[in-house]
């Protein structure tokens, strides 16, 4: 598929998550519904859990101070949003910031394969446990994160999420250098 073919392919599950169309009662609730952007033709794809209040009122996953220590990280790899393509697992934002529930994320899960299906990127980071768990049942962050995975053929890597890093000087130490390894993890898959 070329990169025009893939872009209408996320362009037209983007409509239809943004359409509403999905019986969740958050679908309704939502500002705005968030499908993710970036680039079809993307290596690396990040998988966060659901938006948050910035990302809802944008339609825009990642945009808040999470998503600008994901900027960072990104350019510390010497790569740019435009590079990836980011999202979450659930794409429209569970009220007063609770987690999704098991629901929320059975009936979103379908959009996200659709769109990993199209980009088939080469591996897929998880931004935090909740969306590692979706994939990877039963690991512990704390124990994997930063290590290559391999689910059915599959390349994932776990990561701390952002948010969690981002007032802890410690575990902001261990996301960046986590991150840091991603370029090797590629040339290894
Ligand atoms: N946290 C997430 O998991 N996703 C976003 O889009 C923003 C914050």
């Amino acid at each position: 598929m070329d990169t025009k073919e893939k872009q209408a392919k996320l362009d037209s599950i983007a409509e239809e998550i943004i359409s509403r169309k999905c019986s969740l009662e958050i679908a309704r609730t939502c500002l705005n519904p968030v499908p993710g952007n970036g680039n079809p033709d993307a290596e690396l794809m990040f998988i966060g859990e659901a938006p948050g209040a910035q990302e809802d009122k944008a339609g825009q996953p990642f945009i808040g101070a999470s998503g600008k220590f994901l900027d960072e990280m990104l350019v510390s790899i010497d790569l740019r949003r435009e590079d990836v393509f980011v999202t979450n697992i659930v794409k429209f934002r569970p009220p007063d910031n609770r987690d999704p529930n098991a629901e929320e994320i059975d009936i979103c899960l379908p959009y996200l394969n659709r769109q990993i299906e199209i980009i088939k990127p080469k591996l897929l980071v998880f931004l935090g446990r909740h969306s590692m768990n979706v994939f990877l049942p039963g690991l512990k962050i704390s124990e994997v994160h930063g290590r290559l995975q391999n689910k059915s053929g599959v390349a994932m890597l776990p990561l701390y999420h952002p948010a969690a890093a981002l007032y802890n000087g410690s575990m902001r130490s261990i996301v960046k250098e986590d991150f840091s390894r991603i370029p090797e993890i590629l040339k290894t898959i």
